[in-house]
């Protein structure tokens, strides 16, 4: 295992991922960390992350020194670097200029991290304080045109900084460079897959849960679906899932998502059908953070219902991911603007005094599909495109209306199953289809109509922070349109989204 500290930088999700895609595990907490934990958590090895403080600065980020005692070998990147530089007896500085993009990296040591690299490669370097005095025992190992130390290295007692980014792609050499330290100079085993994690995440869940019994709310995603096969691995019949129908949901997804896992995983699921409650709350309501708080709390008060009717739950399971458990925990906050509030549970076990179970807290997104497919979770579960907590709601503009989400369901319908067919649904972040609440005229078999405008939003993108619009064939969209028109009486017109975001969202609302 590989311990990550925290110190604030962009990229120490990049840290974690570049070290589990060599198959070895590894935690990301925050400095504050005591050292008797460290030490507990036995890390093969330490890396300190960068971070956007200045070493100079009061309140900078700090962990406790004794790590440099541990007999660990320790990585520091930048401020990481700059951190471990300074606790031990060297200087640094802030430099005359910043340093930020691509440098030339001359490698005067070949051994170590840099086992096996070319004299002369690139890197990526973003600081502006730099290291003018090494610590006693230290050698410097590469360099740039603007930075002598750019890599330094106390061979003995395997402590290495460089003030680079090894984890970004931009420094081309990166991956065998942390190879070097995993491999190399921690000694680690590539025992880290989806299938030792799997043996052990139902063992852990079964020891935690004991003989007690654990409530699971399935939303038809990716990560519940993942988490209940796992916890039904572990607890059997002891675990009861409660699926909210709120009726904004696309066409049969309902019934669709209770055969899925009726029948491929042998799962019995409560489904509580609660649409008429969720259109109730939500009639004359058009402001979508109003929307988005009443479709919150209806369904906390149905979830809260049903879960009551379990006699003796102790438990509750979320499929809370590793991306999630670092922002809340991490030295400097998650972002601090909310564009829009997600739905989320996190109010639930308190109020109901129930224990938390969350087995995929550990894992990223793509891990917790791959640890689907080592469970043998249909590949349409999950390959299935993210779909908001408040579903078709937050897609029909105005107000949510039964009329509505049928126009919207139909047209949905036919989009997606166009977008399969010609292909692009798995290369597409989401592909969906947005309900304006305006009308327009059209002319249909020589009379007039008066109906409403759907629009198409299709979008490619890594993690939703950023997507861009994704250039589908016109001709393609033409027969999409085609069909809407023809097919689903109520819309006369179809237009396409060619926004990206930011400016705009993904979703409409
Ligand atoms: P935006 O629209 O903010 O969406 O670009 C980013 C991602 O988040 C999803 N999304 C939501 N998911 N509850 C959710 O569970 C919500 O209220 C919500 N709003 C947006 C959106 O589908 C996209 O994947």
């Amino acid at each position: 295992m590989i311990l990550i500290i925290d110190f604030g930088s962009q990229y120490n999700q990049l840290i974690a991922r570049r070290v589990r895609e060599n198959h070895v595990f590894c935690r990301i907490e925050p400095p504050g960390i005591p050292l008797a934990q460290i030490e507990a958590l036995r890390p093969e090895g330490i890396i300190l992350s960068g971070g956007p403080a200045s070493i100079y600065e009061s309140g900078s980020p700090t962990v406790d020194r004794g790590i440099f005692d541990l007999g660990i070998p320790v990585l520091g990147i930048c401020y990481g670097m700059q951190f471990m530089v300074k606790a031990l007896g060297g200087r640094v500085e802030r430099a005359a200029k910043r340093e930020y993009g691509f440098a030339e990296l001359f490698i005067a040591r070949p051994e170590g991290l840099f086992k096996g690299l070319p004299a002369r490669t690139s890197c990526w370097m973003s600081h502006g304080d730099s290291i003018r005095e090494l610590p006693r025992g230290f050698v410097v190992t590469a360099t740039t045109p603007n930075t002598p130390y750019a890599a330094a290295a106390d061979a003995r007692r395997r402590l290495i900084g460089v003030q680079f980014h090894p984890e970004v792609a931009h420094t081309p050499r990166g991956g065998a460079i942390l190879k070097n330290f995993l491999f190399g100079v921690c000694g680690c085993r590539r025992s880290w897959t989806m299938k030792s994690f799997a043996r052990d995440a139902v063992a852990a869940v079964r020891e935690q849960v004991g003989d007690q019994q654990v409530i699971l709310g399935l939303s038809g995603g990716v990560d519940s679906s993942v988490a209940a096969v796992l916890i039904h691995r572990a607890v059997g019949k002891r675990l009861t899932c409660i699926f909210v129908d709120n009726g904004l949901l696309r066409k049969n997804e309902g019934a669709r998502l209770k055969e899925t896992l009726n029948r491929h995983l042998h799962i019995p699921i409560r489904c509580v059908n609660a649409a008429g409650r969720f259109l109730k709350a939500l009639a004359g309501v058009t402001d979508p953070e109003r929307k988005r708080k009443i479709i919150g709390r209806v369904f906390m008060q149905v979830f809260e219902a049903e879960a009551r009717k379990i006699k003796g739950a102790d438990y509750l399971a979320q499929g809370t991911l590793y991306p999630d458990v670092i922002e809340s925990v991490s030295a400097f906050g998650g972002p601090t603007s909310v564009i829009k509030s997600h739905h989320n549970v996190g109010g639930l076990p308190r109020r109901m005094k129930l224990k938390l179970v969350e087995p995929l807290r550990h894992l990223f997104k793509d891990e917790v599909r791959e640890l689907g497919a080592e469970l043998a979770l249909p590949e349409e579960l999950l390959w299935r495109q993210p779909f908001p907590g408040p579903g078709l709601a937050i897609r029909i503009l105005g107000e949510v209306t039964a009329r509505r989400l049928k126009i919207l369901r139909d047209v949905d319908e036919i989009l997606v199953a166009e977008i399969k067919a010609a292909g692009y649904y798995r290369k597409l972040w989401q592909s969906f289809a947005v309900l304006l609440p305006i009308k327009s005229v059209g002319v249909m078999g020589d009379a007039r109509t008066y109906e409403h405008i759907a629009a198409i939003r299709a979008v490619t993108s890594k993690d939703a922070m950023t997507a861009d619009w994704a250039r589908l064939p016109q001709d393609f969209l033409a027969a999409v349109s085609n069909r809407i028109i023809n097919e689903v009486s109520g819309v006369n017109r179809v237009v396409y989204d060619i926004s990206s975001k930011p400016p705009a969202t993904i979703e409409w609302e």
